[in-house]
Parts: C-alpha cells; sequence; structure tokens
C-alpha cells in the first residue's frame, strides 16, 4: 500500500503553488484605476519600473495616471489575471483632463507585475489613446460591461457544451493567440487558429468581418512580444511593437496591446489597444524568453 505522510503532501501543494492569486492581481488593477481616479499613491516597490506609450517614465505623475479622472464604462473591463507571471492586465474606457481644461474619453490598457504573493507592484507599463492617437477611435462604441466571451471561463463558453470543450495550459493559449501574430507578420490566413466569427476590434472600430481578413495588406514584422495568460478564462495578453501602420508614414509602426479570448483551442475574438509609435521604437521590457515563468505550463 502507497502512502503520502499528509504533511509532506500539503508541503509538496504549497511550495508548488502559484506566487500571486487572482483576486490580488485583480485587486491590483482595480487599485491602479482608483488611485489615479483618487490621487492616492499606489502600492509600488521604491524602484518600480514604468513606462507610458513605449517610453520609460520615472514618475507615475508623467503617465496617464495623472489625467484620468473617471471610468466611461466601469462595468467593461477586458482583462488577462496570469497568476503563474503574477502579472495582470486590463482594457477599459477612461475620461481624461484634456489641454483646454475639459474632459475627454480615451482608452487605456494597463500591464502590471506584482512582487512575490500579491506584493506591491514592481511592472507598470501603460498604453493610452487619446483622439488622434490612432486612425482608429471609437470610445462610443464600448459595450457598457464585459462581453461574456472575455469573462467566461475556458470550460464553459458562451454556446459551447462542456464536451466539445478544450481547456488549455497557458502556453498553450500563448501559442493559439500568437498564431494571429504570426499572420499579420506573414500576410497569410492559413495558419491562424480563428474561430468561425472570429473578430478584431480595434480602439472600438470592428474591422472588417472576420479577423483573418486582409493581413495580406500588413506584413509587418512584430517585435518584442510578451504575453501573458489567464487560465481560467482562456484570455491572452501580448503587448507588442508592429513595425508598420496602414496608410501611415514610413517611419510610423503601431504599438499593440491584443487582448485574444481563446476558448476551446481557437481565437473566438480579438481586442487591440493600438497607438501609433516610431516605427524604430525598442521596448523597453525583458523578452519573454528571459523570464523565469516562460517555461510555465
Ligand atoms: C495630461 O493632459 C495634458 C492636457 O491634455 C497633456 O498636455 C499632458 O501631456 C497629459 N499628460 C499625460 C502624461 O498624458
Ligand atoms: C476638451 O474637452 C471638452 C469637453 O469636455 C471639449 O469641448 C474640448 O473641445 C476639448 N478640447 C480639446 C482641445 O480637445
Ligand atoms: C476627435 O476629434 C475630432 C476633431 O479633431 C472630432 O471631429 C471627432 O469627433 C473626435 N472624436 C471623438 C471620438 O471624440
Ligand atoms: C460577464 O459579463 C456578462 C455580460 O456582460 C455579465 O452579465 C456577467 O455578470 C459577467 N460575469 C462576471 C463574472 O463578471
Amino acid at each position: 500500500m502507497r502512502t503520502v505522510h499528509p504533511f509532506a503532501s500539503a508541503l509538496f501543494v504549497s511550495l508548488a503553488a502559484t506566487a500571486c492569486t487572482r483576486k490580488g492581481i485583480q485587486t491590483a488593477l482595480d487599485n491602479f484605476f482608483l488611485a489615479a481616479i483618487t490621487k492616492q499613491p499606489l502600492f509600488t516597490i521604491p524602484d518600480v519600473k514604468i513606462t507610458s506609450n513605449g517610453y520609460s517614465q520615472a514618475n507615475l505623475n508623467n503617465t496617464p495616471y495623472a489625467n484620468i479622472t473617471w471610468l466611461e464604462r466601469p462595468e467593461f473591463k477586458i482583462q488577462a489575471l496570469d497568476v503563474i507571471a503574477c502579472q495582470g492586465a486590463r482594457y477599459t474606457v477612461s475620461r481624461q483632463k484634456n489641454s483646454t481644461g475639459g474632459e475627454e474619453p480615451a482608452l487605456v490598457s494597463v500591464r502590471l507585475a506584482l512582487s512575490d504573493n500579491d506584493g506591491p507592484i514592481s511592472e507598470l507599463e501603460i498604453l493610452n489613446i487619446k483622439n488622434g492617437s490612432h486612425y482608429f477611435f471609437r470610445p462610443d462604441r464600448f459595450e457598457d460591461r464585459t462581453p461574456a466571451i472575455f469573462n467566461s471561463s475556458q470550460a464553459f463558453p458562451p454556446g459551447a457544451s462542456l464536451l466539445q470543450t478544450a481547456v488549455l495550459p497557458r502556453k498553450d493559449i500563448i501559442a493559439v493567440a500568437n498564431t494571429y501574430i504570426d499572420g499579420v507578420q506573414s500576410g497569410k490566413s492559413e495558419g491562424v487558429k480563428a474561430g468561425p466569427t472570429c473578430r478584431r476590434i480595434s480602439n472600438g472600430e470592428i474591422e472588417g468581418t472576420k479577423c483573418i481578413e486582409g493581413l495580406e495588406q500588413l506584413k509587418w514584422p512584430v517585435e518584442q512580444r510578451r504575453w501573458i495568460a489567464d487560465l481560467e478564462t482562456g484570455v491572452a495578453f501580448g503587448s507588442m511593437i508592429f513595425r508598420g501602420a496602414l496608410q501611415m508614414p514610413d517611419d510610423t509602426g503601431d504599438l499593440a496591446n491584443e487582448f485574444i479570448a481563446v476558448k476551446d483551442g481557437k481565437i473566438r475574438e480579438i481586442r487591440a489597444a493600438v497607438a501609433y509609435s516610431k516605427k524604430d521604437i525598442n521596448a523597453m521590457w525583458p523578452e519573454d524568453t528571459t523570464r523565469s515563468y516562460v517555461n510555465a505550463s
């Protein structure tokens, strides 16, 4: 008879447990927006690393954090909570102060990393999209609530039966999401693991009728792809640089934050936050290959 000492097995479980919790990451994301609105300090490590639209910032007040006054759609939260990487990302519509003292809607996508065990924020990567940041800008087209495809479990996606549904590990969620980015780069749709109704919505604007349409117009190198993934919902979040932008001067690229809902092994919907940048901008963040979590399943 095989016996396992109960204490030894409990110890194994706790050592194997992930370093952050969904609740801890979710709370940190909530607090980012709450602190921005109320102009309270954030709970960060002393040498927190911050970027805003691709550039390093020493001070939070040099980021959109300083201008956010309200949330336009508080119940709209496209997000990925990654307990293995101790990171989370969220995309929503804020209201921000503008240059004439008024307020305007602006899109915000933020990725943050926590120190181990839901500790203080160690990384903050903000992408802010105001009117004029990109050709696509439709803050009025966002839903009031998070669409179910983004907040439902991988195991029970809307419209599917449990028996048909593949629940993917972290690496596979990312691999499926990355097939779309490979398609952007190659201009070919064949390898994209897209579901039959896969939509891509950029800054609120629905692009075409299917996410795999029109890839041949793009064919840009897409570099510095960095990914996290939500095991519960199957939502992958990728931050990357498109070395090109449609109908823009040759030195222009897109900074892109892609929230990709993967259900049953296929891409069901993509919500992208994109802002023009210098095409040759360098990412200020480490490549995934240098991260300790890269091989975690
Ligand atoms: C805050 O808004 C003002 C007015 O539009 C603008 O000049 C400034 O650049 C904004 N700050 C940031 C960090 O976006
Ligand atoms: C600032 O926002 C107000 C609305 O609150 C708007 O009327 C005004 O045109 C905006 N100013 C600029 C420069 O966009
Ligand atoms: C963006 O600004 C332009 C004017 O520069 C205005 O015509 C347009 O309505 C604005 N869009 C939004 C969504 O506010
Ligand atoms: C997910 O979104 C749906 C549709 O907006 C909403 O009814 C539901 O309450 C949300 N569920 C969770 C767990 O947030």
